[in-house]
């Protein structure tokens, strides 16, 4: 039965390969993770987080996160079911609460694939964030102030994130994102860009730090091409 599953799901990787097609001048997919919206020469950029972090497909209408151009810095939205599980963590909402991958979090994180700097944004719908700045695997600075609002509503919850320019590592060019939710053996990891099934080694468990699964991605899609990043003090 096992084999079965992995036999055609792999199947299912082979045939749906990421794909560029375009719909019309305002809509373009390209693949089936991500959608983009054009508006004027500036653009905002939709996400659908579809699977485990093992390529499982996810059985819930997927998190959706837009990133949006904004002044001070990128604008982020995240649209989620509320899991309500874990419970609340025991920090003041609008802090940075360190641990926060413990409870139930919105992640995504921007990489300069060159350097291996990274930034990683944490967004909880309890209003709690937790931001850091990585180099490699080792954390250089935790806990940045994020300007971060949230919604919970009948099931689902929504939040507004600005991340300042200055927090993003010089020529980002890829990203992840996850979800996280559950408790004990109900702990689900889910990966915008998940591991490949053929590539998971027996007894391995979630890493979102695993760098060479990213994607490309780039802020001048978003910002317009004649935006450039504003220097930063924090990477220097
Ligand atoms: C949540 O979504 C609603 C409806 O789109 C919107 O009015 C509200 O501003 C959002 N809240 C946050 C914190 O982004």
């Amino acid at each position: 039965m096992k084999t079965l599953f992995v036999v055609a799901f792999t199947a299912t990787w082979l045939v749906d390969p990421v794909h560029h097609f375009k719909l019309s001048r305002e809509y373009e997919v390209f693949s089936d993770h991500e959608s983009v919206f054009l508006r004027n020469e500036k653009q905002e950029v939709e996400y659908r987080i579809k699977y485990t972090w093992d390529s499982i497909p996810v059985m819930h209408l997927p998190v959706t996160i837009k990133f949006k151009p904004g002044d001070q810095g990128l604008v982020m939205e995240l649209d989620s079911l509320f899991f309500d599980d874990p419970p609340a963590p025991p920090g003041e909402p609008g802090k940075p609460f360190d641990g926060l991958w413990d409870y139930e979090v919105v992640e995504s994180f921007f990489l300069n694939s060159a350097t291996r700097n990274y930034l990683e944004v944490e967004l909880c719908p309890h209003g709690q964030h937790l931001v850091l700045r990585l180099s490699g695997g080792d954390c250089l600075e935790k806990e940045l102030p994020l300007p971060y609002k949230v919604d919970i509503n009948w099931g689902t919850w929504n939040g507004t994130a600005i991340i300042p320019w200055s927090y993003f590592p010089p020529g980002v060019d890829k990203m992840n994102s996850y979800a996280i939710h559950g408790s004990g053996i109900g702990r689900i990891y889910e990966a915008l860009y998940p591991i490949p099934p053929k590539e998971i080694e027996e007894g391995q468990g979630p890493n979102f730090h695993r760098l060479e699964y990213f994607r490309d991605f780039s802020l001048n899609s978003i910002m317009g091409n004649d935006w450039t990043q504003p220097p930063s003090d924090l990477w220097s």
